[in-house]
């Protein structure tokens, strides 16, 4: 009865994650609209852009450059693609459709029919290898056009249009595709409302309420792609996606304690409360009220409700990069920055080239707190390093330091694993190197597949295999063993 599991479950799904607007491509090509994605521009100063008033989500401002439109051409270079994860071994492979290739401006009645092709041709080339599809529906991607002219999630006529959407690929791929995804990183918003709710300080992204009114929109929207997928097939695992960011308090002060209570249950459980129970928490109530919201301004019917606790997802998927540190009784501490969140540093880490404090032990003590909380299965949808790789003359590519990190992440996992915790797969981040979120830039290369592209958008888009390449394999071959 009491059986201690030391090795991953056979079945389990290693694969990779990436994110359509991020490699794809052909941002306007076979009918695809703009999405808000393509109107980010690259470079570190893409977020305080996008967050400055007079941001309106240009497509072409001349001062920018805008690296999701080129993506690394994965558009028309799949096949390479996905033969070269299947050489790897992948079992599974993460990736999102974009909403703006099947519905150009979210709010048709037909969608693009061209669209939905190269998502057949994408699937069928994954099953082509036994890859298993998991699909994000929406990856921070929504149609331009719903942003700018509907105002964002905030603006519950969304809830419709997203329905529509989901309704049309879960029909046409339920039979082929087991494993699904609502909303990417849904909890983001928390600091960033621009990629997961649309929401820039022009259209309100500055009050807090319209981020709430934005997630509780969502939320609906999410619970009928829930009950749309287990009415095609109640079997279909469809879950919920967050960014997940384990979080110590700085010191046993109880202050920092208590804050920190309050940031795991705002941050890290608020939405996945939602999705995962059915219903609001208990400490929503107090987070509105600290945010200045008033409850009385939100609009949540009955039959909202309703929706939420009988259409909770099948499991939990979450990205992990790194931790948190909360202090609330010191100001001088030194800062960090982070996946969308930021804050003190903890001296016990090293951080990224990009300044993410790198934790392995963190992923242990989040999969121990998921589960302990929910206890549903979870799934590992991104994790990884963003780091600057040198190519040798000889061509090779030796990134030991993106081993090592996910070696010990990998180790994480089994520990978690053995402590009790059921984990279906791990799909390691940007598995190809794309444009990052974050900052546009391809220079931040997460992949075991280099791209020859630099940030200018010059290169070759030649695809080339990384020593972690090789070495992901090998993990894959022994089921996570041969570390
Ligand atoms: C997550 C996102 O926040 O982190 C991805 O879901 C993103 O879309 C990833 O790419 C890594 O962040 P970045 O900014 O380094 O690309």
């Amino acid at each position: 009865m009491f059986d201690i599991k030391e090795k991953f479950p056979d079945g389990f799904l290693w694969g990779g994650a990436t994110a359509a607007n991020q490699l794809e491509g052909a941002w306007d090509k076979d009918g695809k609209g703009p999405s808000i994605a393509d109107a980010l521009p690259g470079g570190k100063k893409r977020f305080s852009i996008a967050s400055s008033q007079k941001f309106d989500w240009q497509l072409e401002d001349e001062q920018y450059t805008y690296p999701n439109h080129k993506g690394i051409d994965h558009y028309d270079r799949f096949k390479e693609d996905i033969k070269l994860f299947a050489e790897m071994g992948f079992k599974c492979y993460r990736f999102s459709i974009a909403w703006a290739r099947i519905f150009p401006q979210g709010d048709e009645e037909t969608p693009n029919e061209a669209g939905l092709e190269f998502y057949d041709q994408l699937i069928d080339e994954c099953l082509k290898y036994d890859i298993e599809p998991v699909i994000t529906i929406s990856h921070y991607e929504m149609p331009l056009s719903l942003a700018k002219n509907y105002g964002g999630w905030k603006n519950r006529g969304l809830i419709k249009f997203y329905e529509h959407f989901a309704r049309v690929v879960l029909e046409r791929y339920h039979s082929k595709v087991h494993y699904w995804m609502t909303f990417n990183e849904i909890n983001s918003a928390f600091h960033f409302p621009v990629m997961s709710q649309g929401l820039v300080p022009s259209n309100g992204a500055n009050d807090f309420t319209n981020v709430v009114q934005s997630w509780h929109n969502q939320f609906v929207a999410s619970a009928l792609a829930v009950k749309i997928g287990h009415e095609l097939d109640e079997q279909l695992q469809i879950g919920c996606m967050i960014l997940y960011a384990t979080s110590y308090a700085y010191d046993s002060n109880p202050v920092n304690q208590y804050a920190n209570l309050k940031q795991m249950q705002d941050f890290n459980f608020f939405c996945a409360d939602v999705q995962v129970r059915g219903e609001y928490s208990q400490s929503t109530a107090r987070m509105l009220k600290e945010h200045n919201v008033n409850p009385a301004l939100l609009e949540i019917t009955d039959n909202d409700l309703e929706l939420l606790a009988q259409n909770t997802v099948d499991y939990i998927g979450f990205s992990y990069y790194m931790s948190m540190v909360t202090d609330v009784t010191r100001e001088d501490h030194e800062g960090v920055s982070g996946n969308l969140i930021g804050g003190v540093a903890n001296p016990f880490l090293k951080s990224s080239d990009w300044g993410w404090q790198i934790d392995p032990k963190g992923l242990q003590i989040a999969l121990n707190e998921l589960y302990d909380r929910y206890q549903k299965p979870l799934f590992i949808v991104e994790n990884g390093l963003g780091a600057i790789d040198t190519v040798a003359e000889s061509g090779a590519i030796h990134d030991d330091y993106r081993i090592d990190y996910l070696k010990q992440h990998i180790e994480a996992m089994q520990g978690a694993i053995t402590d009790g915790v059921d984990l279906l797969g791990y799909t390691p981040w940007g598995c190809i190197d794309l444009v990052s979120a974050s900052t546009g830039e391809m220079s931040k290369r997460y992949g075991f597949i280099y791209v020859d592209l630099d940030d200018e958008g010059n290169g070759t888009l030649d695809r080339s295999r990384k020593d972690s390449f090789y070495w992901y394999k090998k993990v894959i071959e022994s089921n996570g063993e041969d570390l």
